[in-house]
């Protein structure tokens, strides 16, 4: 009778510490950044918001380069800024 209570403890203290370690990774692992406010060029500190308010605003990649400082480093963020104007195009066109 001792084992099987030994090992009915053992196995809700593991199944407990999982639990916990598993809370924490996750909470560890959640992003509670607003999308809006996420640096999409790391050289330049320019955010999404920023990047999408200048695009409504009429500029293009370029103009954006030009007025931000984005791209105009490592050129690390071209592709995301590059898909993320062509979304906003996108988006711009189905609404016309
Ligand atoms: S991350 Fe945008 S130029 Fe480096």
């Amino acid at each position: 009778m001792y084992l099987v209570l030994r090992r009915y403890a053992l196995k809700m203290a593991n199944v407990k510490l999982r639990t916990v370690l598993t809370l924490n990774s996750s909470s560890m692992n959640e992003k509670h950044i607003n999308p809006a406010d996420e640096v999409m060029c790391h050289c330049s500190g320019t955010t999404r918001a920023e990047m999408q308010r200048l695009f409504e605003q009429g500029m293009d990649m370029d103009a954006i380069s030009r007025w931000t400082g984005a791209l105009s480093g490592c050129g690390g963020c071209e592709w995301d800024v590059a898909a993320f104007l062509k979304e906003l195009s996108e988006q711009g066109e189905r609404s016309i």
